[in-house]
């Protein structure tokens, strides 16, 4: 018999229909009952063992997390909320699972923190949570590459290593096959990366933005989906240091279009990942108005994770320059009592604690700040009439902070080799980057959302190591 799927044989089975299932033992209740799960849906199939005329042997072998397949007919379930039963046939033992040693993991059901579960990496996609959190990801990836299709764009993989620094994002991680024991040296007793693998120093990138634009001054609109590495020491529960952006660069575009455009793209990740995972989303947002209830009243959320996408897709969000942002700060409640760490002054990058408050507590909803001052602002941003300020645009969510950060990019071949001055940039080492605005430069503009931050969006999960299967932070590469 072929195997059929859980969620296939719950939309589409029927009453009386002999199939086949495998997957693993969520439990097994009254040697009688058995909860199947397979992966395919949060919802796992229950089955009715025929406990009188089964082997003992067998049944013993019937433990929680344990892989088996069964054959057998669907009935009408005389259970709660279940459609079907299915009255098992023919049991068969595919991998065993000792409940001796079952119960040392979080494979043991109870309830177990989501550090421990971290710790355990690899078994925890069998947990409900991490099976919804996993389904989710997929889907907002999914939805990502079909806006991007059904829009025109073009999927375009800019490398993973790097021979250019230039970006200025953060910290790189090196690539090197050079023997790190006993490195060839130059003359003056310096490393030599002409002997390395490429003939020259490489990384892993920070960004796939700088191809992305020669590619957009082609193709017209493109996006790249790729890791990206930062070896910034930020322990947060929003950073990464291996994670997955997404950069549409788009020709012809300005500033406004660049903003029209991540708005649109945003809402419409959150409309597909409710119209499309719908019983995962419901569990998410059940257990996490559970959580919240432990927690005090001021740390609860203030909307639960389906009012927080509805609320994305039908609101527009909340646009206003760096510079009003500054003069709104220094207005606010928190500045005058002198309640903020950091410094609010015209020309200081913001921190999070004056994010929060805009978006979280003055706004209360999405936030795009634009036309930062341009110093510490990435030197292929536009700079604006002002000489002062770069059109360059953040967007900051609720308990995430900074989702997207992009900007209209610098197409003046003057002002942008002017900048590579300023910056300290290599203009020869970026030749190829250069060169795009010699051969019929344009305006174009992009962003990059980082995956993980949007993931946590749409699973509500608070934490960013919770949405990657296997997060890499300082200190942490297990698995
Ligand atoms: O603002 P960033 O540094 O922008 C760029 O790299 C541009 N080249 C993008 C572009 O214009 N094409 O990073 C973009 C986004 C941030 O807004 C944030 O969501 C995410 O990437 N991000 C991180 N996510 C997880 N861990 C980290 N360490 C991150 N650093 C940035
Ligand atoms: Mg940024």
């Amino acid at each position: 018999m072929r195997r059929s799927v859980i969620k296939d044989v719950l939309s589409t089975a029927k009453f009386g229909d002999k199939v086949l299932v495998k997957g693993w033992v969520k439990a097994f209740r009254q040697n009688r009952f058995i909860q199947l799960n397979d992966g395919s849906t949060i919802t796992s199939l229950q089955a009715v063992v025929d406990f009188e005329n089964t082997d003992e042997a067998l049944i013993k072998r019937i433990t929680t997390g344990a892989a088996v397949g069964l054959t057998g007919i669907l009935e009408e379930s005389q259970g709660k909320g279940q459609k079907f039963d299915l009255i098992v046939e023919l049991i068969e033992i595919l991998g065993d699972a000792d409940p001796e040693e079952v119960s040392k993991t979080i494979l043991q059901p109870k309830k177990h923190s989501l550090e421990l579960l971290r710790e355990q990496a690899h078994l925890r996609f069998r947990t409900n949570l991490f099976g919804a959190v996993f389904r989710v990801r997929h889907a907002t990836s999914f939805a990502i590459h079909k806006y991007f299709n059904d829009n025109g764009y073009y999927h375009i993989a800019t490398p993973i290593i790097t021979g250019s620094d230039a970006e200025g994002a953060g910290e790189m991680f090196r690539v090197s096959t050079l023997d790190a024991q006993n490195p060839p040296l130059t003359k003056d007793g310096k490393i030599d990366w002409s002997e390395d693998f490429f003939g020259k120093e490489t990384n892993l990138t920070v960004s796939g933005q700088l191809e992305a634009e020669l590619a957009a001054m082609a193709l017209g609109k493109v996006y790249t989906f790729g890791p990206t590495f930062r070896a910034e020491n930020s322990n947060t529960a929003r950073h990464l240091a291996e994670f997955w952006m997404v950069e549409p660069e788009v020709a012809f575009n300005d500033l406004t279009d660049n903003m029209d455009l991540a708005e649109d793209f945003l809402s419409y990740i959150c409309k597909y990942v409710l119209e499309n995972c719908a019983d995962d989303i419901q569990f998410l947002n059940d257990r996490e108005i559970e959580e919240d209830k432990a927690k005090p009243v001021a740390e609860r959320n203030e909307m639960n994770l389906i009012e927080r996408l509805n609320f994305v897709i039908n609101n527009d969000f909340e646009r206003l320059t760096y510079t009003q942002a500054i003069e709104l700060l220094q207005n606010s409640a928190p500045y005058k009592k002198k309640k903020f760490k950091y410094p609010v002054e015209w020309g200081t990058d913001l921190q999070s604690e004056h994010e929060r408050f805009l978006v979280e507590k003055h706004f209360k909803k999405p936030v795009i700040i634009s036309d930062y001052p341009a110093s510490f602002k990435a030197f292929y941003m536009r700079l604006n009439e002002d000489g002062k300020t770069v059109a360059a645009m953040d967007i900051l969510f609720p308990g995430i902070g900074e989702i997207i950060g992009g900007s209209q990019r610098e197409e003046r071949l003057d002002v942008l080799l002017e900048k590579c001055k300023a910056f300290h940039i290599p203009a020869d080492e970026l030749w190829w980057y250069i060169d795009t605005r010699r051969f019929g430069t344009a305006p174009h503009a992009g962003f990059g959302l980082g995956f993980e931050r949007m993931v946590m969006f749409t699973t509500g999960m608070a934490n960013i190591r919770d949405v990657i299967p296997f997060p890499r932070t300082p200190k942490k590469a297990e698995f």
